[in-house]
């Protein structure tokens, strides 16, 4: 058994995952390495699921009754958890939504639609970087295409670093808005944060940050980033499909239009026009994502408990080992950072000429899931010249003896394909 310093007690902790205990493919042990997909989920979050269900199941903000006001408390006692977690200033700076896309779709809405000083419009900038998530792309560019606002980036370097050489062309007095992710899904890499800040804020444009990678990884404090928004998701931090965060500063939230109309985001409505309740309920139209939010309390919890510095430097251990047993397989190659210093526990890779499709379904037969194809990230797919990558990724439950497994999985890769 390989022991790496800063690592966690993974044997403790997989016991609250009970997923990791399947097997597939007659009786082969599920080696999980798709985390950044979606984390599996531990047993204190399932309960609190069902305990929700089954206790306190009620719409939220309307009841008078008892279970309704539970519900109520539940769901917005999950708004102050996050807060805390993130260190947001306030609890009413956190918006909850469907998943970080949605996040990131509402503030570009909310600046499409807003006036001065924040309106975007076709004569200003809009500035992302080649290394996003389509989910920080495909919003900008319908914003771009609504309002002529131009659509800039940040090209990437070769060793899978965004490149800042001409920052104060990319970013300059037109520029409104920034937006860039934390930690790239496909590669790892993790950005220089202060760097694009400072020159946002010398221009005065706001900045959005997708910690869709990061909140999961490490601690996420929205007050030391410096950012005006920063959206995740909860189904990449252990907690349930169908909630997502966007958190932002209060004066902005204040001043920005709310984008979906609906129940719950008003204060008063008659049949001419309608004036609208304070945030964040002015950006959460109609019925919540309520026992999501439950789950994501718990999964905020259950982090917290660990520790999200404890869970980086595990994650740290890991990757060090994973990027270097990968490099001794012949013909691979690591798109992205190849040393362990400003990089996530996401590893991209190709393996000679052997399609990433392939690779993926060898290793799924030895019980190996990984994830295979562009990630949502085809930018960078074409930037290195590849049609796909396969993606390990690790997490706090993630062990050395999977990385060994990944390892041996792939020389039986390379003996299949001869
Ligand atoms: N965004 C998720 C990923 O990177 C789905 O796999």
């Amino acid at each position: 058994m390989t022991i790496l310093p800063g690592l966690l007690d993974t044997e403790a902790i997989r016991k609250d995952f009970p997923i990791l205990d399947r097997t597939v493919h007659d009786g082969k042990k599920i080696v999980y390495l798709d985390s950044a997909a979606t984390s599996q989920k531990p047993r204190q979050v399932l309960d609190a699921l069902n305990a929700y269900y089954e206790r306190h199941n009620a719409n939220v903000h309307r009841g008078v009754y008892t279970i309704a006001e539970e519900a109520t408390a539940l769901y917005e006692g999950a708004r102050d958890k996050v807060a805390a977690f993130i260190n947001a200033p306030s609890r009413d700076e956190v918006i909850f939504t469907k998943n970080a896309s949605e996040s990131l779709n509402l503030v570009a809405n909310m600046l499409g639609w807003a006036d001065e000083p924040y309106r975007v419009d076709h004569d200003t900038e809009i500035v992302i970087t080649e290394m996003e998530h389509h989910s920080n792309i495909v919003p900008w560019q319908l914003l771009s295409q609504r309002t002529g606002a131009k659509l800039k980036w940040f090209g990437l370097t070769d060793d899978g670093r965004l490149d800042l050489s001409n920052i104060d062309e990319i970013i300059t007095e037109k520029t409104k808005v920034v937006s860039f992710v934390l930690v790239s899904n496909i590669m790892g890499t993790v950005n220089p944060v202060e760097t694009i800040v400072r020159r946002a804020q010398e221009v005065g444009a706001l900045v959005v940050i997708d910690a869709s990678q990061a909140a999961p990884h490490m601690v996420l404090d929205v007050q030391a980033l410096q950012a005006d928004f920063v959206a995740f998701t909860g189904h990449k931090m252990c907690g349930p499909t169908g909630i997502g965060v966007l958190w932002g500063r209060q004066e902005l939230l204040e001043d920005l239009p709310p984008f979906l109309g609906g129940g719950e985001m008003i204060e008063t409505v008659s049949m001419h026009s309608s004036t609208y309740a304070p945030a964040p309920h002015k950006f959460e139209a109609g019925t919540p994502p309520i026992a999501q939010a439950v789950g994501l309390g718990a999964a905020v919890d259950y982090l917290s408990s660990i520790g999200m510095e404890n869970i980086a430097r595990h994650e740290h251990a890991i990757t060090q080992y994973a990027v270097r047993r990968l490099q001794e397989v012949p013909d691979l190659r690591i798109i992205g950072p190849t040393t362990a210093e400003d990089r996530g526990a996401t590893i991209s890779f190709t393996l000679g000429d052997i399609h990433p499709h392939d690779v993926g379904q060898v290793l799924d037969e030895q019980g190996i899931a990984v994830r295979v194809g562009h990630h949502c990230a085809r930018p960078v797919c074409l930037r290195y010249g590849i049609p796909a990558t396969t993606r390990a990724s690790f997490y706090l439950y993630s062990t050395p003896g999977e990385v060994d497994a990944l390892v041996e999985g792939l020389e039986h890769v390379r003996n299949f394909f001869g």
